[in-house]
């Protein structure tokens, strides 16, 4: 059973919309986990659009389940890291321009440095994840620079048509069977919704979902709380929806 990661970015964008003090990320991730959630994520980007650094050591002193730190792998972000000591860093790639993630991390090309910060933040105690899409010679690389987990990139199945859903469900279905024989654990996330959520919870071996937009705009209507709760159903016990037929490489 996959467990749900809340990625809180999104209230701190309204809040920065006004450079205000509210609404506060903080509070909000107290009524996520209130609401079950089992993480949660936070996006320090290097531009500071949202989240800001005084966010990230005020949740590291207040979430009581785990703090996942989604950041670049600048020397920077290291150094935040190392100080504050989440229990995960994913590192994903950043371009300036962009309005959110756009790509998975390409680890193959950047192996040999990576190999050196996952080393130096494990070393820490702190669990490494790396986000990428769903292609075996990604997930070798990210195996060969000693990281544990991955983060599969649902970008491409959450944008696919109907009609090829069912083949972009297969490649990430078929990643996280790749992913686990090379004794990575499995994440997913980007742009999954209440609609879409179920199939890729229910593949095998998929450990947690981070998951932010959606829960963040159906909090509008029926609070945070609330919200997170119906995602957290959904996570835990998905349908298996006959159209995607079997899910399982
Ligand atoms: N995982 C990663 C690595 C991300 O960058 C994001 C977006 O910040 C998410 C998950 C959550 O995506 P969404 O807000 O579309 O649910």
């Amino acid at each position: 059973m996959a467990s749900l990661g809340v990625n809180i970015d999104h209230i701190a964008n309204v809040r920065q919309a006004r450079h205000a003090a509210e609404p506060d990320p903080v509070s909000y991730a107290l009524l996520a986990e209130l609401g079950g959630a089992d993480g949660i994520t936070v996006h320090l980007r290097e531009d500071r659009r949202h989240i800001q650094d005084r966010d990230v050591e005020r949740l590291r002193a207040s979430v009581r389940s785990r703090l996942n730190l989604e950041m670049a792998a600048t020397a920077e972000m290291e150094a935040i890291a190392l100080r504050i000591r989440p229990d995960m860093v994913t590192l994903v790639p950043e371009r300036r321009q962009e309005v959110t993630t756009e790509g998975g991390l390409d680890v193959a090309s950047q192996r040999e440095a990576l190999c050196g910060l996952v080393g130096r933040l494990q070393d820490a105690a702190i669990s490494v994840s790396l986000f990428v899409d769903a292609e075996p010679h990604q997930l070798e690389a990210c195996a060969a620079t000693g990281a544990r987990w991955v983060e599969l990139h649902t970008g491409g199945y959450c944008e696919a048509s109907w009609a090829k859903q069912p083949e972009a469900l297969a490649r990430l279905s078929e990643g996280s069977f790749i992913a686990r024989s090379l004794g990575l654990r499995v994440n997913a996330g980007h742009g999954l919704t209440y609609q879409n959520v179920e199939p890729v919870a229910a593949i095998e071996g998929m450990e947690e979902l981070n998951i932010g937009h959606t829960i963040v705009a159906r909090a509008l209507a029926v609070g945070l709380e609330q919200a997170v709760r119906q995602m957290k159903a959904l996570v835990q016990n998905p349908r298996r929806d006959p159209l995607f037929g079997s899910i399982h490489p």
